[in-house]
């Protein structure tokens, strides 16, 4: 694995190879036996708001021997207009790796093919693969594994992390639902897709999808760029908020997760955040471990 670029371009082999790497990396934090950052700098390249990814990808790069630096594309010459490919261009000869947030899915797989170094999206408008695999991790934890279970994604199911979500599903053997209000659903084009391997379900009624469910999964229901749909999008997702009756619905001791930031009141109520609290900060957590992982996987060896 050179890069990591999106959950649809990871195998099963490869999600579990993260996987087992991240648990390692949890249980041996603070005295890990290689430094596999040693002598690297890498640069943190955002266009969007980070508490979680910018916090967790600076510690653990440092945690890995490698310094790091952030760079926000309002500061350097990206957001005045240089293009991706020259700025990549620049960077691959400086850096040792990058990890990217930003809109457009291309604007990451071009920065990692001009750039020529180890690559990472830490978000993008169609995916965010490093906080579906902290995902699996924490699932692991909690429940032994995904594979078997049933996971439904409530609310906006057009949105990257849902999509990142259908991905794992066509990766792993679990049921994916997917509840969602009429044009906020996935991309019927991707589940197709998806569905040659995976199984994925995507309906309307919140009550109908959770029966059943050992994880129920939101996330906001107005994603970094959507802000002037803002009013629209509550509407319409109102429904689909995970409160206690929702809970009541699924499968008894179902994990509720929340890649955060949460919004009580609205995909969430604060009584059912406050309740499952402990899952949703490991969850945060493990963004950390399964971030080391990767880096760990993909850096250049020297
Ligand atoms: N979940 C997540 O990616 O959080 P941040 O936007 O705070 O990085
Ligand atoms: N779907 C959200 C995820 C935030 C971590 C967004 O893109 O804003």
């Amino acid at each position: 694995m050179k890069h990591l670029l999106s959950m649809e371009s990871l195998t099963r082999e490869a999600i579990y190879e993260i996987l087992e790497l991240a648990d390692t990396m949890k249980a041996t934090r603070g005295r890990h036996d290689k430094l596999p950052l040693q002598g690297q700098c890498w640069a943190l390249i955002f266009s969007k708001s980070s508490t979680r990814t910018r916090v967790s990808f600076e510690v653990g790069i440092r945690e890995l021997g490698g310094s790091v630096m952030f760079l926000s594309s309002a500061d350097i010459q990206l957001g005045r207009g240089e293009p991706i490919e020259d700025t990549a261009r620049v960077m691959g000869r400086m850096l040792d790796g990058a990890v990217i947030r930003t809109f457009l899915q291309s604007d990451v797989e071009v920065f990692a093919e001009y750039s020529q170094i180890p690559t990472i999206n830490a978000l993008t408008d169609d995916e965010h693969p490093c906080q579906i695999l902290a995902d699996l991790q924490t699932i692991r934890e909690k429940l032994g594994g995904v594979e078997g279970r049933t996971v439904c994604f409530i609310g906006d199911g057009a949105c990257n992390v849902a999509r990142s979500w259908i991905w794992a599903a066509a990766r792993l053997d679990f049921e994916l639902r997917i509840a969602a209000p009429a044009g906020y659903q996935p991309e019927p084009a991707i589940l197709e897709q998806a569905a040659k391997t995976g199984r994925i379900i995507v309906c309307e009624d919140p009550q109908e999808a959770v029966h059943g469910a050992d994880v129920l999964y939101t996330d906001v229901w107005v994603s970094m760029g959507r802000e002037e749909e803002a009013a629209e999008r509550l509407r319409a997702m109102a429904p689909y908020q995970i409160n206690e009756a929702l809970v009541e619905a699924a499968e008894p001791g179902a994990l509720v997760m929340h890649c955060l930031p949460a919004y009580r009141g609205k995909e969430i109520t604060s009584e059912v955040f406050e309740t499952h609290a402990a899952t949703l900060f490991d969850q945060a957590e493990n963004r950390l471990h399964a971030q080391k992982a990767i880096l760990q996987l993909i850096a250049r060896r020297s």
